[in-house]
């Protein structure tokens, strides 16, 4: 039996993989989970005994460079006092499109999972792109999105939102994926406030448009946790989701696969309004740069 041969695939995209092949990484079963993850953009490791942060951390460079801080490592959980983003659901995103250099990777490792816990949704922008028509591919060729700093969670960030000091960026709609130029659609449901060029009435329909291939029914995958379950997915070409948090408990360990980490990409966020905002993580909503009460 090959390495290859221990993974298999969950519809509608992704792979479940053996954890032997992060448990006990080889040159060739290395290889074949990077290959997996540019094909599929979403890894599934079940069965794993709870990892500690590092422990994590090293798995997670076997896909590309991690940081060790913890802008882009942290505890999420609505239950333990360490741990950010509360119970707030969230809606599509990648992490950071509002920066320069997105994450080029995302982990959650669960820790403590209680009965009917909350999931976590993933879409694919590589299938997403592969299903739309002809012409809407050549009609969003070299269109350009603006993406916005997350400052709302129960309907889509727009640039009016913003508050001083907070920052938004300009990413191409249809973007390469890094290893096999792969074209792959770069909007999202969150943080995505326009497209560039066009009314408002037309980047809103677009944007529907585009939203309706993403995260069409039949098309997205839910991930129910597990204690020990590690999911790893690629950040530009997958985007994730999930509902308001239940009561049960939910404690997942995130760690980041990054070239660039937020307080390189955004330092002004850690300093130069600290006359005005609470510049700290704030606990609940994991984000920086919340104006302090
Ligand atoms: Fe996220």
């Amino acid at each position: 039996m090959t390495e290859a041969t221990s993974c298999t695939a969950m519809p509608p995209f992704g792979v479940e993989a053996d954890p032997e092949l992060i448990l006990k990484p080889s040159e060739g079963g290395t290889r074949e989970l990077r290959r997996l993850f540019d094909e599929e953009g979403l890894l599934v490791f079940k069965g794993l005994e709870p990892m500690s942060m590092a422990q994590q951390m090293d798995v997670c460079r076997l896909f590309g460079p991690v940081l060790d801080n913890p802008w882009e490592n942290m505890i999420v959980s609505n239950s333990r006092p360490d741990g950010y983003l509360g119970a707030q659901q969230l809606l599509w995103h990648n992490d950071l499109p509002y920066l320069p250099r997105p994450y080029i990777g995302g982990s959650l490792h669960a820790l403590e999972v209680g009965a009917g816990t909350t999931s976590t949704h993933f879409a694919s922008g590589l299938r997403a792109w592969e299903r739309l028509p002809a012409e809407l591919q050549d009609r969003i060729a070299g269109l350009n999105a603006l993406h916005v700093k997350q400052k709302v969670f129960d309907r889509r960030n727009r640039l009016t939102d913003l508050e001083p000091g907070d920052v938004c960026a300009v990413h191409a709609v249809v973007r390469r994926q890094r290893n096999t130029g792969r074209p792959y659609l770069f909007v999202c449901e969150d943080l995505t406030d326009c497209i560039i060029g066009l009314s408002p009435t037309e980047s809103d329909a677009l944007l529907a448009e585009l939203f309706s291939y993403l995260y069409a029914p039949g098309e997205t995958y839910e991930h129910r946790w597990d204690v020990g379950d590690l999911v790893i997915w690629d950040n530009e070409t997958v985007q994730h989701a999930r509902g308001e948090v239940t009561e049960a408990v939910r404690t997942l360990q995130r760690v980041s696969i990054a070239e660039w980490g937020y307080a390189q990409m955004y330092p002004t966020d850690l300093g130069i309004y600290s006359d005005q905002y609470d510049i700290t993580l704030a606990h609940g909503t994991g984000m920086a740069g919340v104006r302090a009460s």
